[in-house]
């Protein structure tokens, strides 16, 4: 979704804020523009629709300055194009604003700012919603106000979630951030004189580790020397930097062609952190520390609803299937976006656990605060990003540690959070007394092997690369799954659908026959997850089936299969797994073949066409 950056310091601010924006580029975003404020007050104003390189080649020559702001656009109001683009200024040019999120009533304040502009014989100069904040800023400060207090005035009149960077024109020394609502984070970096802002990490991190996460409801008037927080309802204060435990390379793309690729091969490390420490055997335990739900909490629910959107939706199918077998306790999963606007029965006996990397994704935050509002039911968030609006919502949070992903397709996250819900699985059966502790200890020290099945699956990306190849001129495919192999039948359709621009459907495998086989033929390619699980045989009568329909079928089963490959187009074997572990052995394969379909296509890996990362507005 659209990013923000800000600078006000001793170097010149142009450069850092493109460089910052670069950074940004994996949230997705279709335009983008920089304002830039020199000390005798010229100011700087370029905006271009595209890609960050065009935004570049139009700065003729860069503008020097020490203060200024930038942004890159997702567009929800108004058309991708330079006049839509941010920075906004005010009719009057002196107040400048970037803005991400939406304001809900923006016609109502067009229409009632629109009169006084008509009367300076002005008019609107975009089609956004953004461009009443500065106007609104502008008419406070006529009115009196210091800066701070209009751009707080301004903000009590939006209606939606919003993050907003400004300045004034007349003042070179000072940028101005504000955060309402779940609009996607804003965070402050701290240097030697010299302060930064950014809505993520990347694009502090090569400047500072010294951070602070601007709160819902708060303004930030930042200088060269420091933040200075104001909010309607505390005292003014200065606030603690944290430092954050970010490596700077991990952000980069190293020798890797897409991060999409370095952060499929990053799955191993990323599993092992985020088990570690947290799947004892001696004693069995999962989860022991650091976790604020307490058994009694545990023992006390009747029920487990998991949560979430797109990939993480995926995720939490399949930590619905682990939480039933593993703990043996009534679970169900939803997905957010619905949940949020229905009137669903759950009751305070049931623990919701929303699934969310980013921990900012709209809807998600909207389902848990549904929850809390109507039952003040035990919530639990298991996301990558420590201090997210997810984790505030939340009773208590389990972080995967995957480090930052910066391809728009999650996959290292997706299999962190299937390590958090399969530890999650482990502790509400031990806190439940439903698994004992020789089952616990068998279940742990399985989930201890799924790295090293990751990391045989990842051998098999050259085979992936070559049958993707065959297909590349395919426009549909169906993959097919059974049990726990049928959400990752979604997922990889999902995968298919966001990298590779390819119509795919993810389809329990029992439901092909109720509508999907009409679709098959020559053309129409069919994947099939079938390891040698419960229903193995049920998949191979399905494959049976798609084969007489004359369509291609690539089967993922487990290695040495002879009898699957040999009814088959094209066959991959990945590491033979329990039950359990079976998501652990398919995930890297079905995520590869859709990065070589992609690569072979020629796509944007990286930054999927109209897709964000976050997705923080509805
Ligand atoms: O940040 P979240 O996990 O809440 O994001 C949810 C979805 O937007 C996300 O999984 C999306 O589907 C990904 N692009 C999938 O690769």
């Amino acid at each position: 979704m659209c990013g923000i950056v800000g600078y006000v310091g001793h170097q010149s601010a142009g450069p850092i804020l493109l460089e910052g924006l670069q950074r940004l580029e994996y949230r997705g975003y279709d335009s983008s523009g920089i304002a830039v404020l020199d000390r005798d007050g010229s100011l700087a104003v370029l905006k271009r629709q595209g890609k960050l390189r065009d935004l570049e080649a139009a700065i003729v020559a860069m503008p020097s300055g020490g203060a200024g702001i930038g942004h890159t656009r997702w567009a929800t109001h108004g058309v991708p194009s330079d006049r839509n683009a941010h920075p906004h200024a005010s009719s009057s040019g002196d107040v400048i604003v970037v803005q991400n999120g939406i304001v809900e009533n923006y016609r109502s304040l067009k229409a009632e700012l629109e009169q006084t502009l008509a009367a300076q014989g002005r008019s609107w100069l975009s089609d956004t919603d953004t461009e009443v904040i500065p106007e609104l800023i502008a008419r406070e400060l006529a009115r009196g106000q210091m800066f701070e207090e209009a751009l707080q005035a301004a903000i009590a009149r939006l209606r939606g979630a919003n993050a907003i960077a400004a300045f004034h024109r007349a003042d070179p020394t000072r940028i101005y951030a504000a955060r309402k609502g779940s609009a996607g984070g804003m965070v402050i970096g701290y240097g030697d004189g010299e302060m930064f802002l950014a809505s993520d990490l990347p694009a502090l991190l090569p400047h500072t580790t010294d951070v602070y996460h601007l709160e819902d409801g708060e303004i930030a008037v930042i200088d060269s020397q420091g933040a200075l927080i104001h909010r309607a309802d505390r005292p003014r204060h200065r606030p603690e930097p944290r430092q954050v435990d970010l490596d700077p390379v991990a952000v980069a793309r190293g020798p890797y062609r897409h991060f999409m690729l370095k952060e499929i091969f990053e799955q191993p490390r990323a599993l092992s952190d985020t088990i570690r420490g947290r799947a004892r055997l001696d004693p069995p335990s999962a989860l022991a520390d650091e976790f604020e739900i307490s058994d009694a909490t545990l023992r006390s629910v009747e029920r487990v609803l998991v949560i979430g959107m797109g990939t993480s939706l995926h995720a939490a199918m399949i930590g619905r299937w682990w939480i039933e077998q593993i703990a043996g306790i009534p679970a169900d999963f939803d997905n957010a976006s619905e949940f949020r606007f229905r009137a669903p029965v759950i009751g305070p006996a049931t623990l919701v656990v929303s699934v969310t990397q980013s921990g900012e994704t709209i809807d998600t935050l909207g389902a848990m605060d549904h929850v809390r509002d109507r039952w003040g039911a035990p919530q639990i968030v298991v996301t990558n990003v420590e201090g997210s609006e997810a984790t505030r919502k939340a009773d208590a949070s389990i972080l995967m540690r995957c480090g930052p992903e910066v391809g728009v397709a999650s996959t290292k996250t997706f299999l962190g959070s299937l390590a958090a819900l399969y530890l999650l699985a482990c502790r509400i059966g031990k806190a439940r007394g439903s698994l004992g502790d020789a089952d616990l200890g068998e279940a742990l020290e399985q989930l201890l092997t799924s790295p090293s099945l990751v990391e045989r699956g990842l051998a098999l990306s050259d085979q992936c690369n070559e049958i993707a190849r065959s297909y590349t001129g395919s426009t549909n495919f169906l993959v097919l799954g059974r049990g726990i192999e049928h959400p990752l039948a979604m997922e990889a359709a999902l995968k298919c659908k966001e990298i590779s621009y390819v119509h795919a459907e993810g389809y329990a495998a029992g439901e092909m026959k109720h509508g999907p086989i009409a679709l098959l033929d020559q053309q129409f390619p069919v994947i099939a997850l079938a390891t040698r699980g419960p229903l193995f045989d049920k998949m191979m009568s399905a494959i049976q089936q798609v084969s007489a329909r004359r369509a291609p079928v690539i089967a993922v089963g487990d290695e040495g299969d002879d009898e699957l490959a040999g009814l088959v187009d094209h066959y991959i074997g990945v590491p033979p797994a329990s039950d359990l572990l079976t998501p652990f052995a398919l995930t890297p394969v079905i995520q590869l073949l859709a990065y070589h379909i992609a690569l072979a296509r020629g796509l944007d890996i990286d930054q999927p066409r109209n897709l964000a990362k976050t997705v923080t507005v509805e």
